[in-house]
């Protein structure tokens, strides 16, 4: 199986990815958060995302959300320069900012104008071109035409969450439309979705043994060993965990200005991390709390003092 970290902004930076890898196995590829080529001067968020020396040792698939294949297309220019072997578009994201821009998601209600941008892209691009991509905007309705015309492309990957632009990550995966897509598509296909631990994974694996791709995004945040665990090898432990988090808060302390703004980010993490443990919520609160270093160092010790491993350490 091929295990591949999922891409989620303001998550899945190139640091993040680094502290990672540093720590855990498993992991064959990151996807980057999406970018957003514009006309003029890229962001420096993303500059700093595909900087070669950033993603160095990693095999990292860049993700491009945009609109514009002449955009996309010298994006793909640049980044082909640099290096690397494959761009990834995003036609699944689901914020109202982005749907109002006619991105992303947007063109799963838009099938004529994604035949036209998918025309102008697989006709200029200088790289492979995988997609992930939602099962619809707020319906199955349009998924066999969808099906249809992702047949006709070139398509490196399909990777597919299975849920509407509507359900933005709530209520369960829509399993029927994966079938669905399954059955019909030619193109190389790749699952993403509530795959939180082994038994999500072998569960999968057993009903769609021609699927050798999966993404995980939340399960992997909360428990980095998820990969690993699937491979059959060892639990995360407290031990490893706290060594990781050490590791990530030095880095963030290193790599985010402005003295103790790093922490609002750490705590991110730890809404996921506080998964982990028994009472994790209650753990936790002091951890919330605290803002400068020297509070947060002390909550977290007697967070770490004081917590228990669950027996089930994942996202649910
Ligand atoms: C906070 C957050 C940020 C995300 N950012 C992106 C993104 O930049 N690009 C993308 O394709 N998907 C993004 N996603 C979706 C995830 O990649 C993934 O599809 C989703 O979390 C479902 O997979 P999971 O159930 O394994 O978490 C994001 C999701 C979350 C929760």
């Amino acid at each position: 199986m091929i295990y591949s970290y999922a891409p989620m902004e303001g998550i899945t930076t190139w640091w993040y990815r680094q502290v990672v890898n540093r720590h855990f196995s498993n992991i064959d590829r990151y996807y980057t958060f999406f970018l957003t080529p514009r006309y003029g001067a890229v962001m420096g968020r993303d500059v700093r995302e595909i900087r070669i020396e950033n993603n160095r040792g990693l095999s990292v698939i860049p993700q491009i959300m945009t609109n514009k294949s002449d955009l996309f297309a010298s994006f793909v220019r640049e980044i082909k320069e640099k290096g690397y072997e494959e761009v990834n578009l995003n036609l699944g994201c689901p914020m109202q900012t982005v749907v109002k821009k006619q991105r992303a998601s947007w063109f799963l209600s838009h099938l004529e104008e994604l035949r036209e941008f998918l025309d102008g892209i697989f006709s200029s691009a200088e790289l492979p071109i995988s997609i992930k991509t939602r099962v619809g905007f707020d319906s199955l309705d349009l998924l066999p035409r969808l099906i249809e015309l992702f047949n006709c492309y070139p398509i490196k990957e399909l990777i597919v969450h299975p849920r509407l632009r509507t359900d933005f990550y709530k209520g369960s995966v829509r399993m029927e439309a994966f079938d669905e897509v399954y059955r019909n598509i030619k193109v190389p296909l790749s699952y993403n979705g509530d795959m939180f631990s082994p038994e999500d994974v072998k569960a999968f694996r057993e009903k769609y043994p021609d699927v050798k791709r999966i993404m995980l995004g939340r399960g992997l945040i909360t428990n980095p060993s998820l990969a690993r665990l699937c491979e059959g090898n060892a639990q995360l432990t407290m031990d490893e965990f706290i060594s990781f988090h050490m590791d990530m808060q030095s880095t963030m302390m290193s790599v985010i200005e402005g003295g103790d703004i790093y922490l609002d980010r750490m705590k991110e993490f730890w809404w996921y991390w506080c998964r982990l443990f028994e009472d994790g919520e209650r753990l936790v609160k002091d951890v919330r709390k605290a803002r400068k270093t020297p509070d947060y160092n002390r909550a977290v010790e007697k967070l770490f003092n004081n917590a228990v491993m669950k027996e089930r350490p994942y996202f649910l």
